[in-house]
């Protein structure tokens, strides 16, 4: 009997670029919807762009655009980077639209018939320049218990500390620079102390719908502080937002907001609406509270806590049925390391798919490296490098290649029936892989597949078919082993097509048979069958088209270890510091007098202006402020040629703190201009400055 399956990975904000971390969820997805497929389920895969929120409301004020011009930009990129890696969506959708509202609407409609919601005033930090109540990300200050400067209001970067936003010291809003105030404001909640939900998701998170380890996490969260009378476990959850904030306005109030969370999960439900509405789909065979069908969500472990608590929550207090699984995965580290933009490893899909980079080289290092666990997985450049070409290359498609060109000139590219041990045992073969893929445990299908690699290229080894070629009375034997092998060829397509697709499907063209469905390996290719062109299959990874794609993702003058930024990726710093012209000067925060002077801004004469072995947007600047030289990289290559910059004068930035680079340490910053066109700007004084004269 077919299952009827929904699919979802989670949904990326939508004011960021979609990099390799992000893929591991995606692939990792992608992979097992494939698979399901493949074995003849109906399987649907949605996801949508996540939209709302005061980050994506405030990235769009700084482009000068409306969230909604932002939304719709970012939504063509990453549709445009989720093909690019064969990630096939049966909707990829936004959760700005109806669907997802009338789900959020009725929703919180019956959470409040269930008396659910409550609403309660608390006091927030509100900033009087922009007019908004601040979320803990945008206050920053001094740290309570270091005294480091310009810290999150959640936690400090210097010393780890955690604490809440009112114990900073010094706060200010990381939106407008100004010194924010305590207001108070009526806040909705969805009461999730309620004796039902704490009964519900105590037994929920218990009953086989999460990994082990996390539902032991779950239990630390739902248990009742110690010493606590009332006894409380889960405290209630903030699901409103004050106005401006780009949202759903919950209904019945004039200026409160869905909270961006409150909305994202439900945007599944809104992508399969819009999905069901299309295509003809039951919406409540897969939603309601007795559908047969299964849900499953691929989760990053960060966000268990939604997924695994207040999602299951709202499903079943509204009256819905609740997710079968919530798989939960690691994080991705580079060279085991957490990806970095001045280490280069901060990866963007595009710049991958741009530097010309196969995707499934990625997909099939994921999936070999993937299991059902929540542990990081490291992608090791080396290592990437290594088992692509030894597996793909010299293993899978080293079959084919072998023994096609024979079948061709020999046996005008008909195969004869095969029948072996080896070939029932690949055929036997499929159920355990097929137990793995199920178990999201790709990293042993994928080392099973290789093993049947392994003994067909020693098959066809041990019988040399280019021996038996010059042999007068091998050619029966010839067709034979070269049928066999391109049987196991055929095989190990099939097993490695949910990984593979776009090679499986050259493959199925090569070998001349119709798309593979799991079932397909019962049989072989039967006596007769004629197959296809061959036509080269897949290419070798080098390394230095991993050391340019990093170099490419490399920004060579940001800091070792970037700031977190609020929400989405990270804004590292230029490699010149240059004025944008994309947003008003007025939409850029202010600081004091005495902010400003505490930058040294230095009249300095280039010296010497050289090209930097090795980087492709670096100029090596030996700088002369009058009493001493500087030695500063400047990524200004694109637009200055090292000649034509000696003796002019420029403007730098002196006190920056030093920064080591892979080509050496940088002692400071010169500014140019740039603006959404093409072409950078470098500063010059007027006539007449002197190199070392202090500019302010
Ligand atoms: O953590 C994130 O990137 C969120 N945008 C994920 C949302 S998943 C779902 F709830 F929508
Ligand atoms: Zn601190």
């Amino acid at each position: 009997m077919p299952r009827r399956i929904l699919v979802t990975s989670a949904l990326p904000y939508a004011n960021g670029a979609i990099h390799l971390g992000h893929l591991v969820e995606y692939i990792q997805t992608d992979i097992w919807v494939r698979f399901q497929k493949m074995r003849g389920h109906v399987c649907w895969y949605v996801c949508a762009d996540d939209t709302h929120g005061t980050p994506i409301m405030l990235r769009a004020d700084k482009e000068g655009i409306t969230p909604e011009q932002l939304i719709a930009r970012v939504h063509g990129e990453h549709l445009r980077d989720f093909s690019g890696f064969h990630v096939a969506f049966d909707n990829y959708y936004s959760t700005h639209s109806d669907e997802t509202r009338l789900h959020a609407e009725d929703i919180y409609a019956r959470l409040q018939a269930a008396g659910l919601i409550e609403t309660r005033a608390i006091e927030q930090f509100y900033d009087p320049v922009k007019a908004m109540f601040l979320p803990d990300r945008f206050i920053k200050g001094e740290c309570p218990k270091c005294g480091a400067a310009d810290q999150y209001g959640d936690n400090c970067e210097a010393c780890g500390a955690a604490y809440a936003p009112t114990e900073l010291k010094n706060p200010y809003s990381a939106v407008s620079g100004t010194k924010p105030e305590m207001r108070q404001s009526d806040h909705y909640f969805f009461k999730l102390s309620d004796a039902k939900c704490q009964a519900f998701l105590g037994e929920w998170t218990r009953a086989g719908h999460l990994q082990a380890e996390a539902a032991n996490k779950m239990q630390e969260w739902l248990k009742p502080a110690a010493n606590d009378g009332a006894s409380e476990g889960l405290t209630d959850w903030d699901i409103s937002r004050d106005a401006p904030y780009f949202g759903f306005r919950i209904p019945g109030t004039a200026d409160k907001f869905f909270y961006v969370w409150l909305d994202a999960p439900v945007g599944y439900m809104g992508s399969f609406q819009n999905l069901a509405d299309r295509a003809g789909l039951q919406f409540d065979e897969y939603w309601a509270a007795d559908s047969g069908a299964e849900l499953y969500h691929f989760i990053g472990k960060d966000i268990l806590y939604f997924h695994a608590l207040f999602w299951p929550a709202m499903l079943k207090f509204s009256g819905r049925r609740t997710p079968s699984g919530v798989f939960a995965h690691g994080f991705l580290t580079v060279d085991g390391q957490k990806m970095s933009k001045s280490r280069g490893t901060f990866i963007t899909a595009e710049s991958y798919l741009g530097q010309g980079l196969d995707p499934e080289w990625l997909r099939y290092y994921y999936a070999a490296k993937l299991n059902a666990s929540m542990e990081d997985i490291d992608l090791n450049l080396d290592d990437f490098v290594a088992r692509v070409n030894s597996d793909l290359v010299g293993k899978y498609v080293n079959i084919a290649s072998r023994c096609a060109g024979f079948i061709h000139k020999r046996f005008g590219a008909a195969l004869t029936a095969a029948s072996s041990a080896l070939l029932a045992d690949a055929q036997a073969a499929g159920a355990a892989i097929a137990a793995q893929y199920e178990a999201r445990e790709y990293g042993k299908a994928v080392r099973e597949i290789m093993a049947l690699a392994d003994r067909a290229n020693q098959f066809v080894n041990d019988h040399a078919p280019w021996e038996l070629a010059k042999k007068a009375d091998g050619e029966a034997e010839l067709h034979r082993v070269c049928s066999e092998a391109l049987n196991l060829f055929r095989l190990l397509t099939i097993y490695l097509k949910p990984v593979l697709p776009k090679l499986a499907a050259n493959a199925e063209a090569f070998l001349g048979v119709a798309p593979l469905a799991w079932a397909d390996a019962a049989a072989l290719l039967p006596g007769g069958h004629r197959i296809g062109e061959y036509a080269h299959l897949a290419t070798r990874v080098e390394r230095k088209q991993i050391d340019r794609l990093v170099d490419a993702n490399k920004d060579s003058l940001a800091p070792a270890a970037a700031p977190p930024q609020p929400v989405g990726e990270k804004t590292a710093a230029p490699a010149v510091s240059a004025v944008s012209t994309a947003s008003p000067a007025s939409s850029t925060p202010l600081v004091s007098i005495d902010e400003f002077s505490r930058i040294d801004l230095r009249v300095a004469r280039i010296a010497k202006a050289e090209h930097v072995e090795g980087a492709e947007k670096l100029i090596r600047l030996t700088l002369d402020l009058g009493a001493e030289t500087r030695t500063v990289f400047a990524g200004i290559k694109s637009a200055y040629d090292p000649a034509a910059l000696t003796g002019r004068l420029t403007v730098m930035v002196a006190n920056l703190a030093p920064r080591k680079m892979k080509f050496g340490v940088s002692e400071g910053m010169v500014l140019a201009a740039s603006g959404e066109g093409p072409g950078i700007f470098l500063l010059s004084p007027d006539s007449g400055a002197q190199p070392g004269m202090r500019v302010k």
